[in-house]
């Protein structure tokens, strides 16, 4: 049963990799023992995004996931149904943690952006919330 108690964007936060810059550039890379909070079990892109295209759109009952700007830069909209907040990702040496229970929008791709996202579990459509009047009603029985 999807439980949303303690679950709120407070949770949420950026998490920086390590960047190791010389005169040829930059090198990050990330280790999950060391930087991720979760196993990771998939990975996925997004890239090609319209101007002016909206992604995300939903939340996860399970899913924890980090948002990292591969490329470009874009906002990532959070709402945990009593709060909402806004972070703008632009570098690719930091990422962005979402635990579940967080509706999440996409916007404002620049051009040539690329959103990679490290989660948790493999592909689940049953772990979606894709309907944001539900997402409030789970939200307001939540006992918290
Ligand atoms: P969608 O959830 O709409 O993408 P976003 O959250 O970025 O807006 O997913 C688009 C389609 O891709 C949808 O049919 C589900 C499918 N999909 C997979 O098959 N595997 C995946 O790992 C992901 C993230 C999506």
């Amino acid at each position: 049963m999807f439980k949303v108690k303690n679950l709120s964007i407070e949770r949420c936060k950026l998490i920086y990799f390590p960047k190791i810059n010389d005169s040829r550039g930059n090198l990050s890379f990330i280790e999950e023992q060391n930087q991720i909070p979760f196993q990771i079990k998939r990975v996925y892109y997004l890239y090609d995004v319209p101007s002016g295209a909206t992604r995300g759109g939903h939340a996860h009952k399970a899913l924890e996931q980090i948002i990292i700007a591969l490329s470009g830069s874009f906002d990532v909209i959070l709402d945990d149904g009593r709060n909402k907040q806004a972070y703008f990702l632009n570098r690719p040496h930091y990422g962005l943690y979402i635990p579940p229970g967080v509706w999440r929008e996409l916007e404002n791709f620049s051009s040539n952006s690329i959103a990679l996202s490290l989660v948790s579990a493999p592909y689940e459509e049953s772990d979606y919330i894709r309907d944001y009047e539900t997402f409030k009603k789970m939200i307001q029985n939540d006992p918290k």
